[in-house]
């Protein structure tokens, strides 16, 4: 029976909990309710949609992330756990469509790479089997149609690409490919990859020097052409320049408490929402301007219930919906802005 998690807290005044099993009370019951988290000026609401998906029962196993395909309305989960679905494929209203598990063995990360002509999804996967130590590609239907790295083998090579733990990518539209690597195995690296997966530019050492990492643990993109990475062991976000690679600054007055798990900016790119695993909490925080990225600032905090654990998520450029991978509640979430404070997707 699945259990429904509804939590919110916004700066101090309002703080919610609610933890309900499905068989005592229908999802109908709290679809309606709303917490609202405090904003500098305009306010920003985020509904948990209970709905979202039609039956929790899907999530078999633990589940570590979750990609949106904004063009195609597809939402992809990835879990671990034995002789179950590994990745799961759902509408954005829910609807359950289809599964797959071969060539899968011990998913991370993963990132939906829309394109009008091509459907398809990337993932991590930090197996040690035959399947393991790379970064795959395939099409919406499960059918693998990329490796990345050497299956099978972990290791620090470039030439032929060896990853260890790769822990999540961004793909860009023009197919330039972006990979952590990784999730505390041999390699602390943030690589560029050209669409033809030529390397154009890594960081690649361990260390808390600028452009060191300590399990670089998620990777995402600003519309200014910056790159953003949660180096997590190391408690901040680095920012890098997309073209040339240069540092161009880091964050870490926002993370003392816990290092950011999870990076990804709202549609009109004004803000960064962070996820810090241990502590089952998410940060709204406020994107710098172009040209400087200063300190961190929080806007709002959205606290899920403790052993929540919130691994990775991802927002629907075109709705501005938050999934949230929980790999202790097991179960992915969908938030809901109700306020279109959104605009449409812009590059
Ligand atoms: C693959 O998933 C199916 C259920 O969809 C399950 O019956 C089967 O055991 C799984 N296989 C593996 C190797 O996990
Ligand atoms: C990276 O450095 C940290 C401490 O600075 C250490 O705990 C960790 O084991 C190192 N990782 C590797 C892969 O050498
Ligand atoms: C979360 O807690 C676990 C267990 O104590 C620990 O191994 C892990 O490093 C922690 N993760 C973070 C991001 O602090």
């Amino acid at each position: 029976m699945a259990k429904l998690w509804v939590c919110a807290a916004g700066a101090g005044f309002f703080i919610a909990c609610v933890v309900l099993q499905e068989r005592f009370c229908g999802p109908g019951i709290l679809r309606n309710f709303a917490f609202q988290v405090s904003w500098r000026r305009e306010k920003l609401l985020y509904r948990l949609d209970l709905g979202w998906p039609d039956y929790s029962e899907y999530f078999s196993g633990t589940t570590f992330c979750v990609a949106v395909d904004s063009l195609s309305g597809l939402v992809y989960v990835a879990q671990r756990g034995d002789n179950i679905p590994k990745v799961l494929v759902f509408t954005e209203d829910g609807y359950f469509l289809r599964a797959w598990n071969h060539t899968v063995d011990t998913p991370h990360g993963m990132f939906a790479a829309s394109a009008p002509y091509e459907q398809s999804v990337w993932i991590t996967d930090v197996g040690s089997g035959s399947y393991g130590h790379t970064v795959k590609k395939y099409n919406s239907f499960g059918d693998l149609v990329q490796v990345l790295g050497t299956a099978g083998k972990k290791g620090t090579g470039l030439n032929p690409l060896q990853f260890d733990n790769p822990a999540e990518l961004y793909v860009e539209d023009t197919g330039d490919i972006y990979i952590v690597d990784g999730d505390g195995g041999l390699n602390n690296r943030l690589i560029k990859l050209s669409q033809d997966f030529m390397i154009l530019w890594l960081h690649g050492e361990n260390g808390t020097e600028p452009a060191k990492f300590n399990i670089p643990h998620s990777v995402t993109l600003d519309s200014a052409g910056r790159v953003w990475v949660a180096d997590r062991g190391n408690k901040r976000v680095q920012v890098f320049d997309k073209v040339t690679g240069e540092w161009l600054g880091a964050w870490s007055n926002c993370f003392t408490e816990e290092g950011p798990s999870s990076v990804r900016f709202t549609p009109d790119g004004k803000y960064l929402i962070v996820a810090q695993l241990n502590l089952s909490r998410l940060l709204v925080v406020a994107a710098p301007p172009v040209g400087s990225v200063g300190d961190c600032s929080v806007i709002s905090t959205i606290q899920l219930p403790d052993q929540v654990l919130p691994h990775l998520l991802e927002v629907d450029r075109k709705t501005g919906a938050l999934y949230v991978a929980e790999i202790g509640a097991k179960q992915v979430q969908k938030y809901v802005p109700v306020n279109r404070y959104v605009s449409v997707f812009s590059t």
